[in-house]
């Protein structure tokens, strides 16, 4: 059985409010944050206190049943909650799973707005957070089938508890794969990038493996090219922000260099995401808008500046992968065949 120590939400019944684990505090502290008001959760989202496509979408969700009952009572309680729900919709615009959990829980609070109570909105909630656990659970599976038996696999980002409601994306199937090995006496030994400039890797990625003792090297993303030279990397499997109807894809920024890198060295590379991260709407690639963030996380790292003051900088904080690179995309009813 499958199974993670990383416990990024709990829900609260007593205070009813979702406690998020901090990720600014990680890798040093592992402390909560009780989310008790809807601009709490907006802030949480933007100074990215919790990130990660799917884990956004679940804070949203939970947003949106605070919103419902901060409102609840009031004459003009939709009019309300679709004001909070622009909010919540305008702190990251990458991924998708977002906007998917916000039309989602605005569908909800209208079918069930006269209702006595907002019983039904914390439901949905705690469904769209329960759907997503299983449909980690039925991605590490698919995908570790359809990757079988390797020794070295390299990821970007964070695509693990911490990014999700469950086991992971490209980390959970990292996690299937790793059991399967250690079953047959074996292991599983993973490359983690370490994701400049925000560096989810390696404050949070190797965190989360060790916490689970799954082996693992980090690496600056400079060096992926030199190991994948060596034979040394079997496979890549990332996560996803946002998979257009071509599937061209959106995902942390570097993820489409390492694509063009794995193809030149023939290594088969994987994408895993939930149904949520698919945007019909989305013909390709090129229509998804790329967040920008700060300079400040190029030039400083942990408050200490690293470049001359004044200098010009840009940080799109994701970018499109084409499909024609990606061997296959995991999904909880199985492997798609971008190219077929
Ligand atoms: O900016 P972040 O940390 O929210 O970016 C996260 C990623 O790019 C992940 O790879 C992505 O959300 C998919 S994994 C759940």
């Amino acid at each position: 059985m499958l199974h993670s120590n990383v416990e990024t939400f709990r829900w609260n019944t007593a205070t009813q409010c979702l406690e998020i684990l901090d990720q600014l505090a990680l890798p040093e502290n592992e402390r909560y944050i009780s989310l008790a008001s809807v601009e709490d959760y907006v802030r949480a989202i933007t100074d990215m206190t919790v990130r990660g496509a799917p884990a956004i979408g679940i804070t949203a969700a939970f947003g949106l049943y605070r919103a419902a009952v901060e409102h609840w009572n009031a004459a003009d309680k939709l009019s309300k909650i679709q004001a909070d729900s622009q909010k919540l919709a305008a702190t990251r615009p990458t991924a998708v799973n977002l906007f998917w959990a916000i039309e989602r829980m605005m569908r909800t609070i209208e079918a069930h707005i006269g209702d006595e109570t907002p019983a039904a909105i914390l439901a949905d909630a705690q469904a769209i957070w329960r759907e997503d656990i299983a449909m980690n659970e039925a991605m590490a599976e698919h995908g570790a089938k359809a990757i079988g038996n390797i020794q070295n696999i390299l990821t970007h980002c964070n695509t693990g508890g911490l990014a999700t409601g469950g086991l992971g994306t490209a980390l959970g199937v990292i996690r299937a794969i790793d059991m399967h090995l250690k079953n047959a006496g074996n292991a599983l030994h993973v490359w983690v990038d370490e994701t400049r400039p925000y560096l989810q890797g390696a404050r949070l990625t190797a965190w989360e493996l060790m916490k689970d003792h799954i082996d693992c090297t980090l690496i600056t993303d400079n060096m992926a090219a030199h190991f994948m030279k060596q034979g040394l990397v079997d496979a890549v499997i990332v996560g996803a922000d946002r998979i257009t109807r071509n599937y061209d894809f959106a995902n942390k920024i570097g993820t489409y260099g390492l694509a063009v890198l794995a193809k030149f060295h023939h290594i088969p590379f994987y994408v895993a995401a939930p149904d949520s991260t698919f945007d019909t709407k989305l013909a390709s690639g090129a229509d998804i808008v790329i967040e920008e963030r700060s300079a400040n996380e190029v030039v400083m790292i942990k408050g200490q500046r690293i470049a001359p003051e004044g200098v010009k900088t840009r940080h799109p904080a994701f970018d499109v992968t084409p499909h024609e690179l990606v061997t296959g995309i995991i999904t909880p009813s199985g492997i798609i065949d971008p190219n077929q």
